[in-house]
């Protein structure tokens, strides 16, 4: 198919005018009101979440804008005070980070470099790729038959001496979890010979009673970290601020690790968005509706879907991942980067509402062509 082809595909999908735009797609209002015309290509690719930044994460950042020439430090003083006390943690068992990423190449160099690093996989990758750059060895440990962290296997893929351990619960891409008496026996297993790392980056997202928090071991005297972010629940990704909850002999190698401190923007979204219950809670409500939704128009469509407890959906689509992604970028949606090995899968985020239900859509289209 030629370019003008394709692009004449796309108007007649999609109607006129829907081409790409400059700036992100989708993005920009506070609003959980969906009458904005969508801007094509959809970006559903990347696990963010549109909804955000909260009005009052919005208020700080424009109320922070003079004291962008100032260093942050009493920004993240405030910050680390209202982590703490959200978590219940005194501050030195609290480390913030630009992007709980950051926190995840610290983490790669002080225990991981020149060692070894258990992981499931596929996983989200960022900790492992950084680790294996300073020389650390990957143990990459396959998912079980249901897409779940493999209990057993990584704990028989940890002896003691072993750098760290990294679980992502619930995993990126897959969106799966691990019950939470299961994960809880594993985390004091291998924090007897290890550093556990627990990512909890899409905690906020899980339906009731299907996992647990690790942050009550984090609280005690566990060699665990958990990690959480800004960028998901509270919709900030752009603004970079995640956190790490750790005992404090921990949160201070790590907090030595640091790389740049975090920007005074970021530290005032992050502070007022804690504050922003109403807010997060239909950002929750929100995400998690249109999750089943979408889950079940693809399993309608007959495409096996896991059991995702993120902002996203990890599908099995039935042609191999480079193929996929060209198929919808024609019907104007861009979705997930290749997981290996499992190549005929893709994971695509959600969106706003009408996002989601024009990603439905071109689906159905995709699977009609191919019937
Ligand atoms: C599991 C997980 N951890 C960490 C991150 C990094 O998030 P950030 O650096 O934006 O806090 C992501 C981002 O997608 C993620 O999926």
């Amino acid at each position: 198919m030629t370019r003008v082809d394709r692009r004449q595909a796309l108007k007649l999908a999609f109607g006129a005018g829907l081409l790409p735009a400059a700036g992100l797609a989708n993005a920009g209002t506070a609003t959980f009101n969906d009458t904005t015309p969508l801007r094509y290509p959809l970006r559903l690719g990347f696990n963010e979440n549109p909804w955000g930044p909260g009005p009052k994460a919005r208020a700080a950042v424009a109320a922070a804008l003079d004291d962008g020439c100032r260093y942050g430090v009493d920004y993240a003083m405030r910050l680390i005070a209202a982590i703490a006390a959200r978590e219940n943690v005194p501050g030195e068992r609290v480390c913030i980070g630009s992007g709980s990423g950051e926190l995840l190449h610290m983490l790669a160099l002080g225990w991981g470099a020149r060692s070894t690093v258990t992981c499931a996989w596929p996983t989200f990758a960022q900790l492992m790729s950084f680790a294996e750059k300073q020389g650390a060895t990957i143990r990459r440990v396959p998912l079980d038959a249901a897409l779940r962290h493999d209990a057993a296997a990584i704990a028989a893929a940890t002896p003691a001496g072993t750098g760290l351990v990294y679980l992502c619960n619930p995993n990126n891409p897959t969106g799966t979890v691990l019950p939470g008496a299961a994960l809880r026996e594993l985390c004091l297993e291998l924090a007897a010979r290890t550093l556990v790392v627990v990512d909890e980056a899409y905690m906020d997202l899980v339906e009731p009673g299907v996992t647990e928090s690790m942050i009550d071991l984090a609280r005690g005297d566990t060699n665990l970290v958990v990690l959480r972010t800004f960028s998901k629940v509270h919709g900030l990704a752009g603004l970079r601020i995640g956190y790490a909850i750790g005992r404090p002999d921990l949160i201070k190698k790590l907090r030595a690790l640091e790389m740049v401190s975090p920007n005074v923007l970021g530290l005032a979204a992050a502070t007022a968005s804690l504050g922003d219950t109403e807010f997060i809670a239909q950002s929750r409500e929100y995400i998690i509706a249109d999750r089943r939704r979408v889950t079940a128009a693809c399993r309608e469509l007959g495409m096996e879907c896991s059991d995702s407890q993120g902002n996203f959906l990890f599908v099995r689509t039935g042609v191999p991942i480079a193929e996929f992604r060209v198929q919808m970028k024609n019907r104007g949606i861009d979705v997930g980067r290749p997981f290996e090995p499992l190549t005929d899968w893709c994971r695509i985020s959600l969106g706003r509402t009408a996002e989601n239900t024009a990603l439905i859509n071109a689906l159905r289209n995709f699977k009609g062509a191919r019937a």
